[in-house]
């Protein structure tokens, strides 16, 4: 969350750059920096891999990453020659101290060459399993010496659990100080996620009844139409939960629940957030069949497409117990959100994709209109849509037009795209641009993971401790099990499904 930009010289390394994320994500990110004039003019970026890649190799790998995933579609050849001439690359082993010799006299060079010194910035784009490796081996050497100008970026998993998550910060913390570490959370970047600080601490229209006297109860829903992807490997060991809930989901949860910042600074930011995560009401297990559900899909349809059940999946075990959908109730344990019940529920094949919150205020007090006036009376409600909706909606009553006094829900519409003349950034462009300017509010913390870890890990230990009954016990392209239907209507209340229209569809109409 930048803000101010001025970027100093950075040099930023990646280590598992001939994977996936770097091509996928990063590279785009950084050559749409570079296209909107927010990198430095002296930068350097050196990919690090296994595979034997020139750097013409690696630029073209790039190039061809940046035509199909940017936002911007295809580069174009002048100015992707001038980006291209910044990235360079390093085939060696992660293992080898002499791959960080090398990188040492790089950096230096470019330090050199520059005539002052950069910002140096490991992004570890690895499988977990290396990141222990790549970082003992940065400790042994000077790369990490200025705490002030070197960062490390992380991507999840954080750990498997609260036990192993602090272990890893054990640790990352024995080599670089936590201000030096940025975990990623990409939710953290997406616009409108960031928008709800905005929306939330930038006017006093809400603030006010942002409590439990207004506020019935809170929806975070994350629906996916994907499946596992090539990813059934990790995701089988994962689950939707450790997957979804225990970062982004609650991430959210933490933005719509914090008390208001005293000033917009990192840490501040993050220790309102803490204290959300703090609050939330731990429950014995015996209890957890009230306030936790989990489901897997079996094989169904999709818009149209038939798909296959998830333990038919590649890299799945045929047999396996892994949560494809969650939903959670959890409460916040304080003064402003005592007894409101949060709803969080998360599934891969899904109807569709889409991200939203809602906060459904109380019913007014008392009603004085007839009863006649108002058979279709509903409490206002607040609807943030994150994606791919990116808007925000107030619905409340109107007077239908007519002799007679009739209510009806009527909505009020704030949408990016026609507030806004502008394509919002992707969150990797926001997170990486922080990272270059040191900026960490958008990013985890440590304690902000472990006590993540500690809302979920009870829930994990209990599905673990027990096999779960009936999977498969959802049906692809549906809205996940019926316990998950029960979790919310044994509140009297119900689930508001996203719209199952797709943007595409909503244009034509
Ligand atoms: C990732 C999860 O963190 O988020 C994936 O590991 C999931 O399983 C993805 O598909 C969803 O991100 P987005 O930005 O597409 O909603």
């Amino acid at each position: 969350m930048a803000q101010a930009l001025h970027p100093e010289p950075a040099t930023i390394v990646i280590f598992g750059a001939s994977g996936d994320l770097t091509r996928r994500k990063l590279v785009p990110a950084l050559y749409n920096l570079f296209l909107d004039g927010y990198l430095p003019n002296r930068f350097a970026v050196i990919g690090v891999g296994r595979k034997a890649m020139t750097d013409d190799d690696f630029q073209q790998r790039m190039r061809d990453g940046v035509d199909q995933f940017s936002r911007r579609g295809k580069a174009e050849d002048e100015t992707w020659k001038e980006f291209a001439r910044h990235l360079s690359f390093l085939s060696a082993d992660a293992d080898d101290p002499a791959t960080y010799s090398t990188l040492e006299e790089r950096l230096s060079a470019h330090d050199q060459e520059w005539g002052t010194k950069a910002h140096r910035i490991f992004y570890q784009a690895t499988p977990p399993l290396l990141v222990e490796t790549i970082v003992q081996h940065i400790g042994k050497t000077r790369l990490a010496h200025d705490r002030q100008r070197t960062r490390i970026v992380l991507e999840k998993p954080f750990g498997h659990d609260l036990a192993s998550a602090r272990e890893l910060n054990n640790m990352l913390t024995g080599v670089f100080d936590e201000s030096q570490i940025y975990r990623i959370d990409h939710y953290l970047g997406k616009e409108t996620v960031q928008n709800i600080l905005a929306f939330r601490f930038a006017n006093a229209l809400f603030e006010p009844i942002w409590d439990r006297r207004y506020i019935d109860h809170v929806q975070i829903t994350v629906a996916e139409k994907v499946g596992v992807e090539h990813r059934g490997g990790y995701y089988d060991h994962a689950g939707a939960l450790r997957d979804m809930i225990q970062n982004h989901l609650l991430q959210i949860l933490c933005l719509i629940a914090m008390e208001p910042p005293v000033a917009f600074d990192a840490d501040e930011i993050r220790d309102r957030k803490v204290d959300v995560l703090r609050a939330i009401r731990q429950r014995p297990q015996i209890h957890l069949h009230e306030f936790a559900v989990r489901g897997q899909y079996g094989a169904g349809w999709i818009q149209g497409e038939h798909v296959a059940a998830y333990r038919d999946e590649p890299g799945v075990d045929p047999d396996s117990p892994t949560e494809t959908f969650a939903a959670v109730k959890l409460f916040v344990d304080n003064w402003r959100w005592q007894d409101v019940p949060f709803y969080l529920r998360t599934g891969k094949r899904l109807p569709t994709r889409a991200s939203q919150v809602l906060i459904q205020f109380r019913p007014v007090p008392h009603q004085s209109f007839p009863s006649s006036a108002g058979l279709d009376w509903q409490p206002n409600r607040l609807l943030i849509h994150i994606q791919p909706e990116e808007s925000i909606v107030l619905r409340f009553q109107a007077k239908q037009p007519g002799p007679a006094m009739r209510l009806s829900p009527v909505e009020m519409r704030f949408c990016y795209r026609d507030a806004f003349d502008a394509t919002p950034p992707e969150a990797y462009e926001t997170l990486l641009l922080d990272v270059i300017l040191g900026d960490a509010t958008l990013f985890m913390r440590a304690d902000q993971v472990e006590a993540a870890w500690s809302v979920v890990t009870p829930i994990l230990e209990g599905w673990e401790s027990v096999a779960p009954v009936g999977f498969a016990n959802y049906q692809a392209g549906t809205w996940g099990p019926e316990a998950a239907e029960a979790l919310i209507a044994q509140d009297g209340r119900s689930w508001l499904q996203p719209d199952e229209t797709t943007m595409e569809e909503k244009r034509r109409e």
